[in-house]
């Protein structure tokens, strides 16, 4: 039966019985709204821990004045039932009370890593994405935290600031879970009109043909920038963002196809703004 919590003294209670029982903890960082995409870093976990928590907090500190921190989805209910099917062990759901009691003085900036593509288009986003995300591994205290590819930046920027400041504990990225037709899960999908959710497949479509590109022995990243461009913008429903090809772990725009390269896309769809990415590695010679 998973157990649901709201304060950290019973988060970290929880944890420190299982760390007792000689249990190995695992984090999955949410904002709820939960999809299989979660339930991919769920399972993952699972498989791996012997103690699974699950955090669901919509986090005011990442979204922008104009963002949708307010109508974002909040659905406690489900989502907790959810947790529970994939076989979490506890969930904690704190209150923003709970999380900041009084504004913070203190934050985690990456810095480079953060000044492109997401953190270019949402300024100070990573920033509070920094600062929860180590406020929840010294609540939690892990010794796996779990993240999709399909926030590459993210997974980077968390990787980074868990090398940067020494903290105790692994980081895990899952492969970006997709519907049939190939749209990577998010929790902002739902958001999509009809005719939106059939648009937003040109992210996919893009990916897909630039990566076929690459397999063909394309090797200007150049040209890779102008494909991925020019087949989201063929598509009237879409207003792009970005399209790069970058490093995957430094998120800079690469000026040659070497190793691994990450093709990032991203673009609105009505009001909902979505991100895809894949990897391309270089086969060794
Ligand atoms: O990826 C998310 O859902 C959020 O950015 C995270 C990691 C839970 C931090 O609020």
């Amino acid at each position: 039966m998973v157990q649901l919590v709201h304060t950290i003294k019973a988060v970290r209670d929880a944890v420190a019985d299982a760390r007792r029982r000689g249990l190995k903890a695992g984090l999955v960082p949410t904002m709820g709204a939960l999809h299989d995409g979660h339930g991919s870093l769920i399972e993952a976990a699972r498989r791996e821990c012997g103690y699974v928590v699950v955090s669901i907090f919509v986090n005011p500190l990442q979204f922008g004045p104009t963002e949708d921190y307010d109508r974002y989805p909040r659905t406690l209910e489900r989502d907790v039932a959810y947790c529970g099917e994939k076989g979490a062990d506890l969930v904690f759901a704190p209150e923003v009370r709970e999380m900041y009691p009084s504004p913070s003085l203190t934050f985690v900036s990456v810095e480079k890593i953060t000044d492109t593509l997401c953190g270019a288009s949402r300024p100070g986003h990573f920033r509070g994405v920094a600062t929860v995300v180590s406020k929840l591994f010294n609540i939690v205290l892990p010794d796996v935290a779990y993240f999709g590819q399909k926030d590459a930046q993210q997974a980077a920027v968390i990787k980074r600031m868990v090398s940067d400041l020494n903290f105790p504990l692994t980081v895990a990225v899952v492969p970006t879970f997709r519907e049939p037709d190939g749209l990577a899960m998010s929790s902002r999908n739902r958001y999509l009109s009809k005719e939106d959710r059939q648009a937003a497949l040109v992210l996919y479509r893009s990916l897909q043909g630039a990566m076929s590109l690459l397999e063909h022995g394309e090797r200007r990243p150049d040209v890779i920038r102008s494909y991925l461009r020019s087949t989201i913008e063929a598509e009237p429903r879409a207003r792009l963002d970005y399209a790069d090809v970058v490093d995957p772990e430094t998120m800079q725009p690469v000026t040659e196809i070497e190793g691994d390269v990450l093709l990032v896309v991203a673009a609105y769809f009505g009001e909902a703004r979505l991100i895809d990415n894949m990897l391309f590695s270089l086969p060794v010679r």
